[in-house]
C-alpha cells in the first residue's frame, strides 16, 4: 500500500501513517505522494493526531517537573487571560495529583497562598497546603474556611471531575451538577474583582450552567486550551471581575436545575391516561 499523508495547517507540513512522522515538510523526503485520504482514514488521523498531541504534553509535562499534562492547561488559561497575580490567594479545587497547584504556586509567588482540596490525597507540593476530602461536604469546606483565617479568594481554579461510570449522558450531568455545588460552595469566599475558572463537559445544559453564572461576573466566556487532551468534550468556562453585589438570591444549583428542567420538559406534570368511553353495563340478576 502506498503510504497515506495528511496535510496539517497551511498545507506544509504533514505526517505519514506508516512512519508516523508528524511536522516533516512534504517537500523533503516524501516529496511528491500526497494521497487523499478517505473518511475512515481520516478519522483515525484525528485520532492519530489527538493521541499524539496527548503524548507531547505529557512528555513536556514529565520535561518540566509537573505532575501532570493538565498542568498546561491552566498555564494557557492564565496566558490568555491573566487571572492569576503574584500574592494571590487560590482556590484548587480537584487538585490531585497537584499539577495545577504547581502552576499556582509559581503564578502567586512566595507571598501567595495555595489551597488545593481533592477526594485523593496528594504528595505535597511545596507552597501548597492540599487538603483530602470531598469538597461539597460541609467538614472539607469547614477546612477550607480555616485553611482561610477569615481572607477572601482571588481567584478559584476547578478542574473537577467525578467518577466516569461510561455512561455519557449520566456523567456529563453529575459533572454539571458537581460544577455548580462547587460555585455555590465557593463563591461567598471569592473577592469583589475575583476570578473562577472551570472544566465542563459539552452537553446539556451548559448554556443554562453559564445564564445562572453569568449574574455573577462582569464576563464569563469558553476557552478551549491547546493542551486539552479531548477538545471535543472538555471546555474551561473563565469567568471575570466577580460581582457579589449582584449575587441572585437563588442557588446557582437550582437555577441551573429549573433552566434544565424547562429544556428536557422535566417539570412538567405528567397526567393520567384519559379515562376511556365503555359501552358495557352492569345489570343486576332479577333476583338479586
Ligand atoms: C482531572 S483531575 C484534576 C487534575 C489536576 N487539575 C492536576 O492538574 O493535577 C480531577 C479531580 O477531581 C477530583 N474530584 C472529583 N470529585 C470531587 C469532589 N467531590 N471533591 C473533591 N475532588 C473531587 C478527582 O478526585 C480528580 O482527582
Amino acid at each position: 500500500m502506498s503510504p497515506l499523508y495528511v496535510l496539517l495547517g497551511d498545507g506544509q507540513d504533514a505526517f505519514c501513517l506508516d512512519c508516523l512522522d508528524l511536522g516533516f515538510n512534504k517537500k523533503s523526503i516524501h516529496e511528491g505522494i500526497v494521497l487523499v485520504p478517505t473518511v475512515e482514514e481520516s478519522n483515525m488521523a484525528d485520532h492519530w493526531i489527538e493521541n499524539h498531541k496527548r503524548d507531547s504534553w505529557r512528555k513536556q509535562a514529565k520535561a518540566s517537573g509537573y505532575r501532570a499534562r493538565s498542568a498546561f492547561k491552566l498555564k494557557q488559561i492564565q496566558e490568555r487571560f491573566g487571572l492569576v497575580r503574584q500574592g494571590d490567594t487560590i482556590l484548587d479545587v480537584g487538585c490531585f495529583p497537584g499539577g495545577w497547584s504547581q502552576v499556582a504556586v509559581e503564578l502567586v509567588g512566595p507571598e501567595g497562598h495555595v489551597i488545593g482540596v481533592d477526594l485523593e490525597p496528594c504528595q505535597p507540593v511545596e507552597g501548597a497546603v492540599l487538603l483530602t476530602g470531598d469538597i461539597t461536604d460541609p467538614y472539607t469546606q469547614e477546612r477550607v474556611l480555616e485553611e482561610l483565617g477569615g481572607d477572601l479568594i482571588n481567584v478559584i481554579v476547578s478542574d473537577i471531575s467525578p467518577d466516569i461510570t461510561g455512561k455519557w449522558d449520566m456523567d456529563q450531568s453529575v459533572a454539571m451538577t458537581l460544577v455548580a455545588d462547587v460555585f455555590d460552595f465557593s463563591l461567598p469566599l471569592l473577592k469583589k474583582g475575583g476570578a473562577f475558572t472551570t472544566k465542563l463537559f459539552q452537553g446539556v445544559g451548559v448554556q443554562e450552567l453559564i445564564d445562572a453564572v453569568k449574574p455573577h461576573f462582569s464576563t464569563v466566556r469558553r476557552y478551549s486550551p491547546d493542551a486539552s487532551r479531548n477538545s471535543s468534550s472538555e471546555v474551561y468556562l473563565v469567568c471575570r471581575n466577580h460581582m457579589p453585589w449582584n449575587s441572585p438570591k437563588q442557588s446557582i444549583r437550582e437555577r441551573y436545575e429549573e433552566a434544565v428542567d424547562v429544556l428536557v420538559g422535566g417539570n412538567e406534570i405528567e397526567e393520567g391516561p384519559e379515562p376511556t368511553k365503555t359501552s358495557f353495563t352492569v345489570r343486576r340478576r332479577k333476583n338479586e
